[in-house]
C-alpha cells in the first residue's frame, strides 16, 4: 500500500528532522545545523549532522543519510509502514486509511489479529492457571522450560475437550473466525473444533510482535497424530515468508550481526533460554529465498543450524540451493552442523552457551564450501560422475543474483574442481591466464560501477601488510590505529586487528579469528602482495609502505568529503559549507 505524498509531507512538514532525531541521539547546535555523535557508528566525536532546513542527515562517518523515515527505518529496525505509522503518531495525526478496498482488507486485518491475540492470551492463561492442566505443566517441567519462557513466548496449552469458537462467536464475524484456520468443521456433528486440540501452542507474530499463526505440539506421543502441526495459510499469513521470533531477534540486530536459523521451535526456545536470542525458525516447510532476504534485512551473517540427522542435512542441503540465490557482498550465509541425534534445543541445553558459541565459531563452513563438499561426496573420480558434479556446480552458481558473487562463487567451484583433477593441470595454466584475464574484466567492471572498488583494494593492501607483519604492527600501533578505510567489513577486521594487538600478546593469524573466506579474498586480490614478495623482512620499507597506503586513503577520504561537499555547495551556496571546502581542499594540497 503506498501513502500518498501529500500524507507523508504533511507528517515532514509536522517534524522537525532533529526533533525525531533528537529522541534517540542528542544534539548540539552548531550554526544552521546539528551535530552529534552517529547513532551509526562507535565514535568520540560527533561526524553525524542534522539540516532541519534541508529535511535531511548525514553520517560522515559511515554516509549513512536521509529523511525522518529513514532514520527511524534505520536506528529503529522499521518497516517503512511501521515508521509511517510512528511518526504520525508523533506528529499527532490520524493514522492514515486507504482506499474502500484497504480499508476493507486493513479491517478484516485488525480482526484477524484480534482474534489470534485474543486466542493466544486466552490459552496462555489457561496453561498458567488453570489447575487442570497439569499435564501440559509436567510436560514443560520434564522438557524444564519455566514459566520465563513460557511467559517470554506466550506458549498456551488446549485441552482435548476445550471450545472457544462459541465464546469468540459473540465477539467476532464467524466467517473471520473460520477463516483464521484456528477451527475446522466436524463433518459428523457439525460443529467447529478446536483445530490445535491437544497441544502445546507456539504463537508465530509478524514482525511486529502481533500474533498470526501458531504451531502446535502434541504432549502425549500418540503415532496417528503430527508431532507438530502449523496454522494453515490464510490471507495474512504466508509461511515462506514468516520466522518464528523474528520480531525479538531482530531487536538486538543492533548489537549483534548474526542470526541462528533452526528448524523447530523447540530450538528458539532453547536457544534463547540458555541466553542465546537471535535465532529465529523456519516453519516446517523447507526455507525460501524470501526467508533470507528479510533476515537480511536485520542479519548480515546468517548461520543455519538444524537437526544434526538425516533428515536435518537434507533440509539444509535444499536450504543452501534455495539460499545462495540471494547472496550478496557484505552478507554471510553459513551452516553449522551439529553431532548425530543433536538437535539445537538438546545441544545447547547440554553443553551451555558458552560452549555452543565456540562450536559454532569453529565449525561453521561457509554456503559454498558446503555445496562443494556436499556434491562432492557424490562423485567416484569417472569422468561421468565428475562431469554431473561440475555441472552441477555450475547451474547452482548460475541461480546467484548478484554478479560479483555469482563470479567468484562459480571460480571457487572450479578452482577446487580443477584441484582435484591434477591430470589436467597442464591445461590448467592455459586456464588460469584466461582467468586472471577475467578477474581483470571483473575489477574494472566493478570500478566503473562502484567507485568504491579502487579503495577497497587499497584496503586490501593494507590489511594484507598487516596480517603479514603482526609483531611490527604491534610495536608501530600507532601507525595503524587511525587509519580511515570504507567498506564496513574491512573497518570491522583492522578493528578487530588492532584491539587484537593491544592485548599486548604475541598475536598470530589464527588468533584474528578473521573469516578464512576473506582472509582468502584479501591475499588474492591485495595488489600489494606482488611489491611485499621482495620486501620480507626489511622492517623499514614495510613501514613506508604502510604509510603510503594510509596516505593514499586518507586522501581518498578527502576526496569523498570534497565531493559531499560539492554537490551540497551547488545546492545551498552557503558561505558555510564554502569554507568548509575551501579548508579541505588546502588540506589536499597540502598532501
Ligand atoms: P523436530 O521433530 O526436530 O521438532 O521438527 P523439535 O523442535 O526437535 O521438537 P521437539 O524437541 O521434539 O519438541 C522440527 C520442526 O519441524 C516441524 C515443526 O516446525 C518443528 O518445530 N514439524 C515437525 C512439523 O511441522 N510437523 C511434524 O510432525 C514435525
Ligand atoms: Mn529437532
Amino acid at each position: 500500500m503506498k501513502y500518498p505524498k501529500e500524507y507523508l509531507d504533511e507528517i515532514k512538514t509536522r517534524l522537525k528532522v532533529s526533533t525525531v532525531v533528537a529522541k534517540y541521539v542528542s544534539l548540539k547546535k552548531r550554526g544552521k545545523e546539528y551535530v552529534g555523535l552517529s547513532p551509526f557508528k562507535n565514535e568520540k566525536t560527533p561526524s553525524f549532522t542534522v539540516n532541519d532546513e534541508k529535511e535531511f542527515y548525514h553520517c560522515f562517518a559511515t554516509s549513512e543519510h536521509g529523511n525522518i523515515f529513514d532514520f527511524v527505518m534505520k536506528t529503529q529496525n522499521f518497516k517503512f509502514g511501521e515508521a509511517v505509522k510512528h511518526l504520525a503518531q508523533l506528529a499527532g495525526m490520524q493514522p492514515y486509511m486507504f482506499s474502500k478496498q484497504d480499508e476493507e482488507r486493513e479491517k478484516k486485518w485488525k480482526e484477524y489479529i484480534a482474534i489470534y491475540t485474543k486466542y493466544v492470551d486466552f490459552y496462555h492463561n489457561e496453561l498458567l492457571k488453570n489447575d487442570n492442566h497439569s499435564n501440559a505443566r509436567d510436560y514443560l517441567k520434564n522438557r524444564s522450560l519455566s514459566k520465563l519462557e513460557v511467559k517470554k513466548f506466550k506458549i498456551g496449552y488446549i485441552e482435548k475437550k476445550s471450545n472457544f469458537f462459541d465464546k469468540l462467536k459473540k465477539e467476532f464475524n464467524e466467517k473471520s473466525l473460520i477463516e483464521s484456520g484456528l477451527f475446522y468443521l466436524d463433518e459428523k456433528k457439525k460443529v467447529y473444533v478446536e483445530r490445535f486440540r491437544g497441544r502445546l501452542i507456539f504463537p508465530i507474530n509478524n514482525i511486529s510482535g502481533q500474533p498470526i499463526a501458531l504451531g502446535g505440539r502434541i504432549i502425549e506421543n500418540l503415532d496417528y497424530l503430527a508431532k507438530y502441526i502449523n496454522s494453515p495459510e490464510t490471507p495474512f499469513f504466508k509461511k515462506g515468508s514468516n520466522l518464528y521470533n523474528l520480531d525479538l531477534a531482530r531487536k538486538i540486530s543492533n548489537k549483534l550481526d548474526h542470526v541462528y536459523l533452526v528448524e523447530g521451535y523447540m530450538d528458539v526456545v532453547g536457544l534463547t533460554k540458555n541466553g542465546i536470542e537471535n535465532v529465529v525458525a523456519n516453519l516446517g516447510t523447507s526455507l525460501t529465498d524470501r526467508q533470507i532476504l528479510i533476515l537480511n534485512q536485520f542479519f548480515s551473517d546468517i548461520i543455519i543450524c538444524f537437526d544434526g540427522d538425516d533428515s536435518g542435512y537434507k533440509a539444509a542441503v535444499r536450504a543452501a540451493e534455495n539460499s545462495i540465490k540471494e547472496l550478496k557482498p557484505e552478507k554471510q550465509i553459513s551452516f553449522l552442523f551439529l553431532p548425530d541425534k543433536e538437535d539445537p534445543d538438546s545441544f545447547v541445553n547440554k553443553n551451555g552457551k558458552n560452549y555452543f558459541i565456540d562450536f559454532s565459531k569453529n565449525s561453521k563452513i561457509s554456503i559454498h564450501q558446503f555445496i562443494f563438499n556436499h556434491f562432492k561426496k557424490q562423485t567416484n573420480n569417472d569422468p561421468s560422475s565428475m562431469a554431473i558434479f561440475e555441472k552441477k556446480l555450475r547451474n547452482i552458481a548460475n541461480t546467484i543474483k548478484d554478479n560479483f558473487i555469482k563470479k567468484y562463487v562459480l571460480e571457487y567451484f572450479l578452482e577446487r574442481i580443477s584441484d582435484l583433477t591434477p591430470y589436467t593441470s597442464q591445461n590448467k595454466k592455459n586456464s588460469f591466464i584466461k582467468k586472471i584475464k577475467s578477474l581483470d574484466t571483473t575489477k574494472k567492471h566493478f570500478s566503473d560501477s562502484q567507485n568504491l572498488s579502487a579503495v577497497e583494494l587499497k584496503e586490501f593492501s593494507l590489511i594484507y601488510l598487516v596480517i603479514h607483519n603482526l609483531n611490527l604492527m604491534q610495536e608501530n600501533i600507532h601507525l595503524i590505529e587511525n587509519i580511515k578505510l570504507f567498506s564496513k567489513i574491512n573497518i570491522q577486521i583492522l578493528n578487530k586487528i588492532v584491539s587484537k594487538l593491544r592485548s599486548g600478546e604475541n598475536v598470530t593469524i589464527e588468533m584474528l579469528d578473521i573469516d578464512n573466506q576473506l582472509i582468502e579474498k584479501i591475499t588474492k586480490f591485495a595488489p600489494i602482495k606482488h611489491i611485499l614478495k621482495n620486501k620480507q623482512d626489511n622492517e623499514y620499507e614495510i613501514i613506508e609502505l604502510l604509510d603510503d597506503i594510509s596516505r593514499d586513503l586518507n586522501s581518498y577520504d578527502l576526496e569523498f568529503r570534497i565531493q559531499e561537499l560539492e554537490s551540497k555547495f551547488s545546492k545551498d551556496l552557503s558561505e558555510e559549507t564554502f569554507n568548509e571546502l575551501k579548508e579541505l581542499k588546502k588540506k589536499q594540497n597540502i598532501n
